[in-house]
């Protein structure tokens, strides 16, 4: 081996006198030499750490609001879609029917009570036109009605405000398949154009003037309804109904 002074063959950079690989090969052993608090972090204090981050990390995310928003309107889990299939429309409406208020006058089970609430059970102005009995849920409904061979002279508030055309769709989808001797169901998107249509009305329908707006065998225009029925998807889980 050639004098670090006197450049030799070895020598990289022939205009240096020293052997840049010597020079190198000591900076590199010194580095490893550990001057008091220049040592590496430990594992374990990672280890420590990494629980009190994540625990950190998670509280922030709960609580940096400070807690529960009142501005926030209730998550409503109702109408979250089915893991891995669609919404049945039947099946939310049916939650809806009781979370939204109808069982509390037409009873859980549709029957109404005597002389008070009509039932929904078979009746006419269920198993009939869906436009009509859109418009009484969405505007009311007053004065004397005839359900089943019953008259009614109550009053029934406007559901419209208390829905959206999605929650409508679904009750009255319910309603129509349970107890309406499988009437058609509604979309979305029908009873949307009710909401369209009806949007300025604030009185309640009387039957005399429901009668005269709509025929009785008027139905709703055939519009949406991807929803009720998507397009089968091979890659998706079949859904357990
Ligand atoms: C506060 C009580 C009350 C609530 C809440 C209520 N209804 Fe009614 N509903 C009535 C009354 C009373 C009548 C009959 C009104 C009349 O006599 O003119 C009626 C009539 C009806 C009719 C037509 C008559 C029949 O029996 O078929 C339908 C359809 C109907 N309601 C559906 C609903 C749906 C759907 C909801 C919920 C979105 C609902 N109602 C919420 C009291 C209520």
């Amino acid at each position: 081996m050639s004098d670090p002074a006197t450049p030799g063959p070895r020598n990289i950079d022939y205009s240096e006198s020293m052997n840049v690989g010597r020079v190198h090969e000591s900076v590199k052993r010194e580095k490893d030499i550990r001057q008091p608090g220049n040592e590496p972090v430990s594992l374990g204090v990672y280890l420590l750490l990494a629980p009190l981050l994540l625990l950190a990390g998670g509280y922030f995310g709960l609580y940096r609001d400070g807690g529960q928003s009142p501005k926030v309107p209730a998550f409503d889990a109702s109408l979250l879609p089915e893991p891995g299939g669609a919404i049945d429309p039947v099946k939310e409406g049916k939650k809806l029917y009781s979370s939204v208020g109808c069982a509390a006058c037409h009873q859980p089970n549709g029957q109404g009570q005597p002389g008070i609430y009509p039932p929904l059970v078979d009746s006419e102005w269920v198993k009939g036109s869906d436009k009509r009995m859109a418009m009484i849920i969405h505007s009311g409904l007053i004065g004397p009605v005839t359900v089943k061979g019953n008259v009614y002279t109550g009053a029934m508030p406007a559901q419209g405000p208390l829905l959206n055309p999605k929650k409508l769709a679904y009750i009255m989808s319910f309603i129509r398949s349970e107890w309406g001797g499988g009437a058609s169901l509604v979309t979305p998107e029908q009873a949307q154009l009710v909401y369209e249509e009806f949007k300025d009305r604030k009185e309640q329908w009387t039957i005399a003037e429901l009668e005269a707006a709509v025929p009785a065998d008027e139905m709703l225009p055939k519009v949406g309804g991807e929803e009720a029925a998507p397009a089968p998807d091979a890659t998706a889980p079949a859904a357990a109904n």
